[in-house]
């Protein structure tokens, strides 16, 4: 008898640990769980980013590859004269500033992160409606995000480097608020 009340002593206590647990966003999640959650999602990175085919690293412009970064990442990480991006704020864990310092990720991860995004965080997956090409370019554009200033970063959306305007075949709706 004793051993059974005690196994659902365990069980209630499971339970409660589970059902308690905080999800809240807007608070974080202690240090332990934090530096799990990070180890967690390196080691996953780096051992599925190892299946990655190697693509062309420059399969587009570079301020096209900007103009995509622009749309599509920004809001979240911010660039090079944006520093805080309007969607950084409510969310946790938060964006990293992939502008600040040079990327721990080889381009190979890089590319994989963006194609397929990462679990439980805000980090969207962007391979079902962009090209491998496209992504190729984001990756090898945030490798040297850093090295950009800010006068670099919008100089790539000024009149003349502007990629040509109207007719686009690339639209940029991916469910989130630009
Ligand atoms: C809706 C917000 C959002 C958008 C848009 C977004 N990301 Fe993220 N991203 C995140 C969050 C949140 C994380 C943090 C994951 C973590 O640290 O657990 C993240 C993580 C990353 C990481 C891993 C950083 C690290 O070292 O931990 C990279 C690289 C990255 N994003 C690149 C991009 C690129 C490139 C784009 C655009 C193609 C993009 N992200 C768009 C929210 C976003």
């Amino acid at each position: 008898m004793k051993v059974v009340l005690f196994f659902f002593f365990l069980m209630g206590l499971f339970a409660v640990g589970i059902f308690n647990y905080d999800v809240a966003a807007s608070r974080p999640h202690g240090k332990v769980v934090s530096a799990l959650m990070h180890e967690f999602l390196e080691s996953s990175v780096k051992r599925e980013a190892r299946s990655v085919v190697m693509g062309d690293l420059n399969p587009i412009s570079r301020p096209e590859a900007a103009e995509h970064y622009r749309y599509m990442c920004e809001s979240c990480h911010g660039a090079p004269g944006s520093e805080n991006p309007s969607l950084s704020k409510g969310l946790y864990p938060p964006p990293p500033k992939l502008h600040v310092n040079e990327s721990e990720w080889s381009e190979g991860e890089l590319f994989w992160i963006i194609k397929h995004g990462i679990k439980f965080t805000g980090m969207p997956g962007f391979g079902s409606d962009h090209s491998d090409a496209e992504l190729w370019g984001l990756a090898t554009f945030v490798k040297e995000l850093n090295d950009l200033s800010a006068e670099d970063y919008t100089g790539f959306f000024s009149a003349e480097t502007a990629p040509a305007k109207g007719g686009s075949s690339h639209d940029h709706h991916h469910g989130h608020h630009h």
